[in-house]
């Protein structure tokens, strides 16, 4: 299969403990490429936009106000089965039910602060790219 893109969001808990290069090691070794890639700190209404499937979710307060907390690291990453195989190494949602050798198992430290977001699809990474990066951003 050709290399395609996914999606990637380093979340306020690896940035606050300086995880941005661990957590990107380990992309990279699962056979990642970063071809885009910078550090923001998103506003509340533009967490709520990005999040805003999950409106009606229990936890959708929670969430934004997570992940305004602190500087976030946004990423375009290229691989083969990109938004497969990001997922695979980031792990399950819960670190407590990850994989060993995941990035929320060895990172995370909770349901809420769970280190990395990553698209769930092909079309919802096209549309999550768009929202934080311009094509010209983007350098495969
Ligand atoms: S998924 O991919 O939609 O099936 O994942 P899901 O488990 O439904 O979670 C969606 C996002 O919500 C975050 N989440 C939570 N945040 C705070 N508190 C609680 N309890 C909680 N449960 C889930 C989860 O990390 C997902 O965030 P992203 O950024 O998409 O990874």
């Amino acid at each position: 299969m050709a290399a395609n893109r996914t999606f990637s969001i380093i979340k306020p808990d690896a940035t606050r403990r300086n995880l941005t290069g661990a957590v990107t090691k380990m992309l990279e070794e699962a056979g990642l490429r970063v071809v885009a890639s910078k550090r923001i700190h998103m506003s509340r209404e533009q967490a709520e936009e990005f999040y805003g499937v999950h409106r009606e979710r229990p936890f959708f307060n929670d969430l934004v106000t997570f992940m305004i907390s602190g500087p976030v690291v946004v990423q375009v990453l290229e691989g083969e089965n990109a938004v497969q195989r990001n997922r695979d190494i980031m792990g399950a949602t819960n670190p407590a039910n990850a994989d060993a050798g995941t990035i929320r198992k060895e990172l995370a430290e909770s349901i809420e602060a769970n280190s990395v977001h990553g698209s769930d699809s092909d079309e919802n990474a096209a549309t999550e790219i768009a929202f934080f990066f311009k094509p010209e951003e983007i350098v495969g």
